[in-house]
């Protein structure tokens, strides 16, 4: 309480002079930023180790190690030249139990209407308006992981992409409970 009693004095002190006591010709009415100014260590303040937002480099390079929580993964819409990249991106996801309920759960909600329960391409909306491939037969027994992983992010052809919805690491989820629906030991 007394300091801020001392510190709105000096303030005051500051207003009641006139243009002319001022340093540096100050040819204005002087504003409390000029009255704190005149003490010195408030004015070190200004050259103090603080971090200065708006300093160049801005936006602040992230410190080294730091691991992005978005925007990691590359895109890779399913193209003749992106195949190679899309083959080599391994799957980061351990088949666990939990890792499959996620997938199971996400499946049924995005894939199951077309692609059917078991991957068979028997689903309900098929029966009506696509056809659509069964997710069983040696041909997407041999994609590899990365591959399926573009196709559920990206689409193919009419599939639709679903990478808006089933987003992040549930991807690789899926991923890893279509292998399951595919027989695929680990
Ligand atoms: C709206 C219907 C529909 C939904 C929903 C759907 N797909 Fe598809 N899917 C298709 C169609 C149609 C194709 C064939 C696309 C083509 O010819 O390129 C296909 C192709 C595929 C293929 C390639 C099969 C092959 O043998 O080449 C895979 C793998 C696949 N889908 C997985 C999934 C997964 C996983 C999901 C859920 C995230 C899903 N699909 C959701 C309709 C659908």
């Amino acid at each position: 309480m007394r300091r801020n009693a001392i510190l709105l004095a000096i303030l005051l002190v500051g207003l009641g002079c006139s243009a002319n006591d001022w340093p540096d010709g100050l040819r204005r009415v002087p504003g409390p930023d000029d009255a704190v100014g005149l003490i010195p260590w408030f004015s070190t303040m200004h050259y103090g180790l603080a971090i200065q937002p708006y300093k160049w480099p801005v936006p602040r390079p992230p410190v080294e190690g730091t691991v992005p929580v978005t925007g990691a993964e590359v895109p890779l819409p399913i193209t003749p030249a992106n195949l190679p990249a899309i083959n080599a991106v391994p799957n980061p996801v351990e088949r666990t139990a939990t890792s499959l309920e996620t997938g199971k759960a996400r499946y049924e909600v995005y894939c199951q209407p077309c692609h059917g329960p078991g991957g068979a391409g028997d689903g309900l909306v098929n029966e009506k308006l696509l056809v659509t491939p069964s997710l069983l037969t040696d041909q997407a027994k041999r994609y590899t992981d990365g591959y399926l992983h573009a196709i559920v992010r990206h689409g193919r052809g009419i599939m639709p992409a679903y990478g808006d919805r089933v987003p992040g690491t549930d991807r690789w989820d899926v991923v890893n409970y279509v292998r399951v629906l595919q027989g695929r030991t680990p």
